[in-house]
């Protein structure tokens, strides 16, 4: 394939579908060239971007001519749709979580490995380069043995959110809905988990889901982490807010991660890394610096990514299968939450 601009479809035009279709239309290396969604009225956008609009995706996918499709239905259809594409031959980015069926995504993962069809699941905040700063200075050695880490979501979703009845029912709370990015880089900047406990409560909303939790998590590499989440708390202590990577939230200084290590620790995304000159010792000033990084929208250069993966110019960096690792420690923090027991991983 030559470098001209890839022919890619979204598929499930809502609120994240019209970020998707406005990213391609922004970028040089793509060119949109079909919608499709179950819901008639989305023609419209079709229309107003002057590309064919269907209602059924696998008919879209017959007729129109694609380098790649962009997967941002509801969550339990990404894997139906994908694998027709993978059927294909037609490239994935599929919207995270990849599912919310565990086994299904197990076995679609191997699905991908046979049919040797690139898929990249959408889990945007691994292109931030303060992430992959902070990443460059973990794995460096810089911070010496990672100890300890804790990481808040802790945010107010205004009460109008919760207008619609299944945002208030089991299993719609922030664990699942919103945990999946700090896990995926919790994974990704620390290492695997090995083992989980959790806590949640309902407490100030008085819905059936939770609306509060904390968790302890234990690393394969002997690390410890703890994580707070809620979205009824009114506070800074957030990736949306400290992360500049959405202009709906206001910017805050301040930080939502805060990693530790036997040699020095960093926060996120300010990347504050506070190190002492020489041996450590608590009776000694501690120093702090920060690595310059030049800023760039995560959603931007996950798509550049997959337009190099789609020109077989690189590997989709986070793959099916490792999404399920992120999707099976998120199970795990729920099973935990509802069970109050330690609940291990693998
Ligand atoms: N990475 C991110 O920053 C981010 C942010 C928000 C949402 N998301 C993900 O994007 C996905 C969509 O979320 P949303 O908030 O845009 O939801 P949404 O409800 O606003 O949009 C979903 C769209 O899919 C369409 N749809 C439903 N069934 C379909 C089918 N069978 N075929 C084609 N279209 C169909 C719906 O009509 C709707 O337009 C979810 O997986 C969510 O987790 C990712």
């Amino acid at each position: 394939m030559t470098d001209k601009a890839v022919k890619l479809a979204v598929i499930g035009a809502g609120a994240m579908g019209q970020n998707h279709i406005r990213f391609i239309q922004e970028e040089i290396g793509s060119e949109l060239a079909a919608i499709a969604d179950a819901y008639e009225g989305a023609k419209a956008i079709a229309d107003k971007a002057g590309v064919p609009f269907y209602q059924d995706p696998t008919k879209m996918m017959d007729e129109v001519e694609l380098d790649g499709i962009i997967v941002v239905t509801p969550n339990h259809l990404h894997l139906p749709i994908a694998r027709e594409a993978i059927k294909r031959g037609i490239p994935v980015l599929v919207e995270k979580p990849i599912s919310d069926d565990l086994e299904d995504a197990k076995k679609f993962a191997e699905e991908c490995k046979e049919a040797k069809v690139p898929v990249l699941v959408g889990q945007h905040r691994r292109y931030n380069p303060f992430v992959n700063a902070a990443k460059q200075t973990i794995d460096s050695g810089e911070l010496g043995k990672l100890t300890v880490a804790s990481f808040h979501y802790m945010i107010y979703k205004e009460d109008a959110y919760f207008d619609v009845e299944w945002r208030r029912k089991k299993g719609a709370g922030p664990i699942l809905v919103n945990l999946v990015h700090d896990v995926d880089l919790l994974r990704y900047l620390i290492g695997e988990v090995d083992a989980v406990q959790a806590l949640s409560s309902s407490a100030a909303r008085g819905f059936e889901t939770e609306d509060s939790a904390v968790v302890n998590v234990h690393f394969k590499s002997g690390a410890l982490a703890s994580m707070t989440l809620s979205d009824t708390t009114a506070s800074p202590w957030n990736w949306e807010a400290t992360a500049r990577e959405d202009a709906q939230y206001r910017p805050f200084d301040a930080d939502a991660y805060f990693i530790g290590g036997t040699r020095g620790s960093l926060s996120l995304p300010r990347l504050q890394h506070f190190s002492y000159d020489g041996e450590p010792s608590w009776h000694k000033p501690l120093q702090m610096d920060i690595k310059p990084v030049d800023p760039q929208l995560p959603h931007k250069m996950q798509l550049k990514h997959f337009i190099q993966v789609i020109l077989k110019k690189e590997e989709p960096i986070v793959t099916p299968e490792d999404n399920v690792k992120t999707l099976e420690t998120l199970m795990a923090i729920k099973l935990a939450s509802e069970t109050g027991e330690l609940v291990s991983l693998g």
